[in-house]
């Protein structure tokens, strides 16, 4: 019989290596509820940008999330190791916008400011004005000095966002989308809301423009749970990814919250798992690196969201 290689308790084993190491977990709302328990944060993507600016401490962070988060975190402290568990955690939506396109669309609009969305790669990120989440899109867009933005990658959330401020946005590419909150449709939240008259629907922006006009409140995932947290309401359809709801039980014992479809599972963040968790603790792997010509450019485009959001 083959010896497990693995301790059994993981969970005390990690919090135990993480001391040892002087490292630290931050998670995103999308991971695995045991990834959220043992994590030392749990947020959005802007909340773990900033944890990953502020940490002072800690020698490693282990980013329970997917490449361009960690990225991010990379180019946003250089002097942390930053750890992926899983190094096939991408995020499909990050690839799909490519230098050529951005080029491309720049030629056509040379005045128009480019935002992109935290959810891309260092190199294009690179080529951008300023980043965005989708907790300040409507924040970093208002403060610019201009009518007409190109904006990706994203769609819905360059048509949330446009629908918001009034002005011109122009999706850089034309067709980008999050393969998970594309599963989201109004007739499912009308069928649930038949069966709980009083729910109160909540959507993530990257839903398309027909489930956005559905939800009572359209927000980043940790602007939801502060939402549902301040609510009357006692009943959420939540249409965004159904990691979400484990925080959004945890913090709030006495409500309920319906997933608005239930296969929503971005397959890409569940990719990280407390087993390869403490093996990336560990054996002190994946190292997430950003050459430092590209993490230059994109930093300077990162600091400048956290900046112009506050
Ligand atoms: P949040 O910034 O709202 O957590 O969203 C990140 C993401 O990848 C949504 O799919
Ligand atoms: Fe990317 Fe969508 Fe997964 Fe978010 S939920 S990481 S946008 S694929």
């Amino acid at each position: 019989m083959t010896e497990r290689r693995i301790p059994v308790n993981l969970a005390e084993q990690i919090v135990k290596l993480k001391h040892e190491k002087n490292a630290i977990i931050l998670a995103h709302n999308y991971q695995r509820p045991e990834i959220q328990d043992i994590a030392d944060y749990v947020g959005d993507s802007i909340e773990l940008s900033r944890k990953a600016v502020e940490e002072k401490q800690a020698k490693i962070i282990v980013f329970a999330a997917v490449d361009f988060m960690a990225e991010s975190a990379a180019i946003l402290n250089p002097d942390k190791q930053v750890l992926l568990p899983c190094l096939g955690a991408r995020c499909p939506m990050a690839q799909m916008l490519t230098i050529d396109e951005i080029k491309r669309m720049k030629k056509l609009y040379p005045q128009a400011p480019l935002v992109l969305y935290v959810n891309t790669l260092a190199v294009t990120k690179a080529y951008c004005d300023v980043c965005c989440t989708s907790a300040n899109v409507l924040k970093i867009i208002e403060s610019l000095d201009a009518d007409t933005v190109l904006f990706g990658p994203d769609r819905n959330l360059a048509e949330y966002a446009q629908r918001k401020t009034g002005k011109k946005i122009i999706p850089v590419p034309e067709w980008g989308f999050c393969p998970t909150h594309l599963l989201f449709q109004p007739e499912d939240v009308h069928i649930l809301k038949m069966q709980y008259p009083d729910a109160v629907v909540m959507a993530h922006p990257e839903c398309n423009l027909e489930m956005q006009k559905t939800a009572d409140f359209v927000g980043s995932t940790s602007q939801m749970c502060k939402y549902a947290m301040e609510s009357n309401a006692k009943t959420f359809i939540v249409g965004t990814e159904e990691g979400l709801l484990h925080r959004l039980k945890k913090d709030n014992p006495e409500k309920q919250f319906i997933l608005a479809y239930q296969e929503a599972v971005c397959p890409n963040m569940k990719l990280n798992t407390l087993d390869r968790l403490y093996v990336s603790l560990k054996d002190e792997k994946h190292l997430i690196t950003v050459p430092p010509a590209v993490a230059k450019k994109a930093r300077k485009a990162l600091e400048r969201m956290l900046e112009l959001s506050g």
